[in-house]
């Protein structure tokens, strides 16, 4: 039978980069004991209060059919949210809400870009945003993040790889992998140069409320003059401990929105009254549980530099934000995607292979900050031993 070409472009983006973390629930599964460093959900269950707002709604029979921007409540929250968070007026036009940042930015490409334009990418990547940019025929073009910018992403080398058919700059801040947080200035920087060449700049602001404590948080929407060009996407997945809920958002130009409701309507038909009544609640109030992650998520990073930094030719990037830290473990000799396989299966550690997130990850690893202290310290010490090894100076 004949497929759409899409079902081409997308083989091998899904699932197949998920590989290690496959392989690491099979044994779980079949009895062996594994520290499972590999994906990243918050470490705390979604507060009771949310649950108990879901509840009551459903219970008021808040389960008929929605509209394709949102309920009026969560609309309304959500400007007022970016209102304040901003510095400046954000309208209810401006606000689409769809289930989950994945889905927003699947969404959000589907309308800027098609077939024979090309989307600016920092490399490393999220893991599925080759795909999502690759679903609308688009062509991807990776940007380097460099470790020794703190993987922020430089003018420069944006500069370098803009061409007539240039689209979309497409930002992650906080980064995912990476832990990099776009300053002030940077997001200033490549404003100017989106302004310059007409670029859409679209931001996956996703960690927004997971930078560690002291580090400041900058938006593209804090910039008045980029405002006809910019769409940030987020959600209540790790701010609310919520990524179940599949609650998620945009904010852009409100032309930008009116241009995206039909497909919103075609794909969806509406969300789910009660899950945004629950949203409602949630963006409009400091989360609960962002700052203890934040904390925690800091520490984490803290004990994994000392336990690996420098040791058995490890290195390791100290993130900034999010739910990750990175090791470099180009030293062994070994791909990421080798030392996470072989660590696996000597020393029962499942974290994920650098190469998921791009080229330019190649012989690093991605390790997970959510499992507790002990396990972490537990876990460097078995990928200690595992460079040993592989170094051949065990003794
Ligand atoms: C950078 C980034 N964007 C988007 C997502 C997906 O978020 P959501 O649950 O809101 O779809 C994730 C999840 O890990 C992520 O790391």
């Amino acid at each position: 039978m004949r497929y759409a070409s899409v079902t081409d472009r997308l083989a091998g983006l899904g699932g197949a980069k998920w590989e290690i973390h496959a392989r690491a629930r099979a044994l779980k599964a079949a009895g062996t004991e594994i520290i499972e460093l590999t994906i990243g959900e918050p470490d705390v269950p979604t507060p009771e209060r949310y649950l108990a707002t879901v509840a009551t709604a459903m219970a008021a029979g808040r389960t008929g059919y929605s509209n394709g921007r949102g309920e009026p409540a969560v609309v309304a929250a959500l400007a007022a949210r970016y209102t304040a968070r901003r510095g400046r007026a954000i309208g209810t036009d401006q606000v689409m809400c769809l289930p989950g940042t994945q889905t927003t930015l699947y969404a959000v490409l589907r309308t800027l870009v098609e077939a024979g334009d090309e989307v600016l990418l920092g490399d490393p990547m999220y893991a599925t945003y080759e795909g999502l940019i690759s679903q609308t025929g688009a062509r991807v073009v990776p940007v380097p993040l460099r470790p020794e910018h703190g993987f922020r992403m430089q003018v420069a080398d944006v500069a370098a790889r803009i061409t007539p058919r240039t689209r979309v700059l497409f930002l992650n801040t906080p980064h995912n992998p990476t832990g990099a947080v776009l300053r002030a200035e940077d997001i200033r920087a490549l404003g100017d140069l989106a302004r310059a060449h007409d670029l859409w700049i679209l931001s996956d602001e996703v960690y927004e409320d997971l930078v560690f404590p002291g580090v400041p948080f900058a938006s593209p929407l804090d910039f008045a003059d980029l405002a006809d060009r910019v769409v940030i996407a987020s959600s209540i997945s790790k701010s609310h401990a919520a990524p179940g809920f599949r609650s998620g958002w945009c904010i852009g130009p409100a032309e930008f929105c009116q241009r995206l409701l039909p497909l919103s309507e075609t794909m969806l038909f509406g969300s789910q009254p009660f899950i945004a009544d629950m949203t409602a609640l949630a963006v409009s109030e400091p989360s609960p549980v962002a700052d203890g992650m934040a904390e925690r998520f800091s520490r984490r990073a803290g004990l994994i530099g000392q336990a690996l930094d420098g040791v058995a030719g490890l290195r390791v990037h100290q993130p900034q934000a999010g739910m990750f830290a990175l090791v470099d473990v180009r030293a062994t000799g070994l791909s990421g995607t080798a030392f996470a396989t072989s660590l696996l299966e000597r020393e029962r550690v499942a974290v994920m292979p650098g190469e998921s997130f791009g080229a330019g990850l190649g012989g690093w690893l991605r390790l997970s900050l959510t499992q507790p202290d002990a396990r972490i310290m537990e876990a460097t010490a078995r990928i200690a031993a595992h460079a040993a090894t592989l170094l051949g100076n065990a003794a």
